[in-house]
């Protein structure tokens, strides 16, 4: 216990003699949630990432989110702490080869893709969306087809909410965290819970969206549960939301009962990232996000078209 007291003062002392901040996404372990300077959604992430001042950024997630934070900010150092198997598999789903494919067979049809993908493909796209923005994202648009990807199963929720055609690209693309839940999940966590209110991720499938009290992003649940007065959730998404919930409430002096929908649906990539590898982080300045100029340029104009949304 001692020894990480001295790791969390060294990551603090650090952070100041380098002029670094902390980002954390909802889904790290509650330990670096705890050191971040700010905890979000990867919307929430974006938008503090394009505000900084700091002259480093620590990225605690996955490898769109830090690549997402340098496009924001070339000038500045991005750091990831572990950059050995924090790959988001859905991001590398949609290579930029299928969306010049997709253009070329619907020429006529904007692109919008989830940020969950590589910077080659953002390069390649119009606009960029989050789960907290992808129906306003696509609206941005006055023509009527979009060419929507990875994740198929945010391409329908968005259908659902627009009048535009959707196009998912690829056939099947999907997050496997939140394709694990079914509606027998959702039966049996129901019936111990029968008083609580579902929550669920976009990424989830079709048939577990149609049953959820409310649809959200990370963010949202985060306002959610913090505004309503039901105190029982089942939370449809990654495990360790539960650990931000958990935060927040306890900064107010709530608690309430937080169910997880499955207790397996646990984003491997999120976790390795550890305390003592954002110290050494710190110390040697590694594991810097380098990517190419023109992609830089290219997607940020995708990126920012996202962002003109809260502008
Ligand atoms: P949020 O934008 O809701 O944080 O989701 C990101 C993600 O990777 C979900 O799997
Ligand atoms: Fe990627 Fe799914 Fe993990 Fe989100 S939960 S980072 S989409 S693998």
């Amino acid at each position: 216990i001692n020894e990480k007291k001295q790791i969390i003062k060294n990551i603090i002392n650090l952070k100041k003699e380098k002029n670094a901040i902390i980002l954390a996404h909802n889904y790290q372990p509650r330990e670096i949630q705890e050191i971040a300077d700010f905890i979000g959604d990867s919307l929430e992430l974006c938008i503090i990432a394009e505000k900084t001042d700091a002259d480093i950024i620590v990225f605690c997630g996955v490898d769109f989110m830090a690549e997402t934070a340098k496009i924001l900010n070339p000038a500045k150092k991005v750091l990831l702490p572990e950059i050995m198997d924090t790959e988001c598999p859905m991001a590398h789903q949609l290579p930029p080869e299928i969306i010049i494919e997709a253009k070329k067979e619907n020429p006529d049809a904007k692109v919008v893709i989830y940020v969950n993908t590589l910077a080659s493909a953002k390069a390649l796209a119009d606009a960029t969306c989050t789960s907290a923005n992808a129906d306003k994202v696509v609206n941005l648009f006055d023509e009527k087809t979009i060419l929507f990807g990875p994740d198929n199963n945010l391409a329908y929720f968005v259908e659902k909410r627009s009048d535009k055609t959707i196009i998912p690209i690829p056939k099947g693309g999907h997050c496997y965290v939140h394709k694990m839940y079914t509606l027998e999940d959702v039966k049996k966590v129901k019936a111990e819970y029968p008083n609580s209110e579902l929550l669920i991720h976009p990424e989830s499938s079709p048939e577990v969206q149609d049953v959820a009290d409310h649809i959200m992003s990370t963010g949202g649940m985060v306002k959610h549960v913090l505004n309503s007065p039901v105190d029982t959730f089942i939370i449809g998404t990654e495990c360790d939301m539960i650990s931000r919930l958990n935060i927040e409430l306890e900064k107010v002096g709530k608690s309430k009962k937080l169910v997880p929908l499955r207790a397996d649906a646990i984003c491997n990539p999120m976790k390795h990232i550890t305390l003592e590898k954002i110290e050494t982080c710190l110390i040697n300045e590694k594991y810097e996000v380098n990517l190419d100029e023109e992609i830089i340029k290219k997607a940020k104009v995708a990126i920012d078209k996202m962002l003109s949304l809260n502008k």
